[in-house]
């Protein structure tokens, strides 16, 4: 999509808009100074006659005599402005509208904030976009946006971050769209290194690194966990690796973990039929991840950011894992599989274990783990899961900030305590009941080396029913926090492990062992494998 802002008020201004003109309004209109070719006489007698409202969602379609400053202008109401109200309201319409190819402009009819601004451009990008990768047919689709309000020329940087989050939500929801045989690991790596070359031909040399590992290098690092996943599949996983470097090298960076499940059948566990298709968007996490490196690309903000991404297929064969193999993770800990659609966090254990050499201000991975966080929080917020309070909030904070919403679950430990196994040293499931947090606790055994946090995005990675398609998010909240953090860092305080070794200091030794959280700190080996 490609955004251009109008350099003066564009309603006030004599100019011609395109063909259509979808006029925002929110409660509180002022008709104060006169809107061109007539358009306040329009708007006030449609007020006055009861036949629009500022109240969100409310639309009128005018058609104007003369064609400036459109031939069409769609009033819409927009209620209290909130983002959320213009992105449901604005992405209906725009869906509507981009049908045929147009000359479309939207314009605020009030001074916008810059979350209004970057809602109005994420709805746009949603409602104009159409699928078309594997479908040719599709017809439709918008390719050029003008921006306008009456503080239009301000708002340079608004349009830059825009535009950099809208270009990193439509790659996430591209790679997310596409089927499993048009979004293979190997395609998934080719993307990240897209990415990067581009990043070197922008002109930043060495700031966006990539490296792609294959099977032979992710066996030498000891993902038996990762690699245990993949083994039923024809196709080869990969492990990606992708750095952006916008702060000094001292600085540690962000690490962002996605789950690159290309297509999830579950495995020897295999899932029902029904809706199997839709576990084509099981690499979610990894195209959210991708998208926020996209943004990165064009912002450059001024932090460092790791994306760890381990994909491959989930599927049966005569080589696939089974119900009661035990695996052993790069961590060193080893894995019951008790059930084989159980695999999300079986991929991204190694990848946690992979994470500490960077030693990260902080880890947050992202997945769409598990169907029961679907039943507990539905498609509006994703499940948040972290033991670190600051760094919980400081992500609560960026999805409220972003609109892209998230909920704070539980952690107790008594959640985690069926993950114990007669024949390993964890199962890679607990019961039946808060599954979502029992996933999390398995996760967690892997991540006590520095602060952590998890996102559950199975309900909020994509659509069902007519609308089905991937949305883009979590984009929106991880650039947020990103630059939040690159604004104003955060002490996100000691790791889970850090924290015990200084309780060791005063309390019995033995605490550590019986909380089993934290792997043993055995050395290292140079391949970054530990020992024993
Ligand atoms: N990818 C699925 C989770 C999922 C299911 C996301 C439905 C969105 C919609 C994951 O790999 C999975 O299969 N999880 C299982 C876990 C269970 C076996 C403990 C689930 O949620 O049923
Ligand atoms: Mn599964
Ligand atoms: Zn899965």
């Amino acid at each position: 999509m490609n955004f251009s802002l109008a350099s003066a008020n564009p309603l006030t201004q004599d100019a011609e808009l395109g063909d259509v003109l979808i006029l925002l309004a929110a409660d509180g209109l002022d008709l104060g100074e006169p809107l061109q070719a007539g358009l306040s006489l329009l708007v006030k007698r449609a007020l006055a006659a009861g036949h629009w409202s500022t109240d969100s969602g409310k639309r009128l379609s005018l058609y104007l005599p003369e064609s400036r400053p459109a031939a069409r202008v769609e009033l819409l109401g927009i209620g209290d402005g909130a983002p959320a109200r213009i992105r449901d309201a604005l992405a209906k319409l725009v869906k509507e509208l981009a049908v045929d190819p147009l000359k479309l402009a939207v314009c605020f009819a009030q001074d916008a904030t810059d979350a209004q601004w970057t809602a109005a451009m994420t709805a746009i990008a949603a409602g104009g976009h159409v699928y078309g990768t594997t479908k040719p047919s599709a017809r439709g689709g918008l390719k050029k946006v003008l921006l306008g309000a009456p503080n239009a020329a301000t708002r340079k940087s608004s349009l830059a971050y825009g535009k950099a989050l809208v270009a990193g939500m439509t790659l996430a929801r591209e790679w997310a769209n596409r089927p499993g045989n048009h979004a293979t690991p190997g395609m998934l790596g080719d993307v990240a290194r897209h990415i990067a070359a581009q990043a070197r031909k922008d002109g930043g040399h060495g700031q966006l690194e990539c490296e792609v590992l294959e099977q032979k290098q992710i066996e030498k690092l000891g993902m038996g966990s990762f690699l245990s996943v993949a083994k039923g599949s024809d196709e080869a996983p990969r492990f990606i690796v992708l750095r952006y470097e916008g702060a000094d090298d001292s600085q540690r960076p962000l690490v962002f973990v996605g789950k690159g499940i290309t297509f999830d059948s579950g495995g020897i566990s295999l899932k029902p039929g029904a809706g199997m298709d839709e576990m084509k968007f099981d690499m979610g996490g990894a195209a959210s991840v991708l998208g926020l490196f996209e943004s990165l690309r064009l912002l450059r903000p001024k932090i460092n950011v790791v994306g760890l991404i381990p994909t491959c297929e989930n599927m049966p064969s005569g080589r696939a894992l089974k119900p009661g193999d035990v695996v052993q993770s790069m961590s060193g800990q080893t894995i019951e599989i008790l059930n084989t659609d159980a695999e999300g966090r079986l991929i991204l254990c190694d990848a946690l274990t992979y994470a500490e050499r960077f030693q990260p201000q902080a880890v947050v991975d992202i997945a769409t783990l598990t169907g029961n966080c679907v039943l507990a929080l539905g498609h509006l917020r994703s499940g948040l899961f972290s033991t670190n309070d600051v760094l919980a909030h400081e992500l609560q904070r960026a999805a409220d900030e972003s609109s892209d919403l998230c909920w704070r679950m539980p952690m107790d430990d008594v959640y985690g305590k069926d993950l114990k196994s007669n024949f390993a040293d964890m199962a890679n499931v607990a019961g039946r009941l808060a599954g979502a947090i029992s996933a999390a606790k398995f996760l967690e055994r892997f991540t006590g080396r520095y602060p952590w946090a998890h996102l559950d995005i199975a309900g909020t990675a994509w659509d069902e029913g007519a609308a089905k398609g991937a949305t883009g998010r979590p984009v929106p909240l991880l650039l947020q926090f990103a630059l939040n953090m690159a604004e104003q860092p955060v002490d996100f305080g000691p790791s889970v492990a850090q924290q015990q070794s200084q309780a060791d200091k005063v309390a019995a030794p033995s605490r550590t062992a019986k909380t089993g959280k934290v792997a043993k700190a055995a050395p290292r080996s140079k391949s970054g494998k530990r020992a024993g």
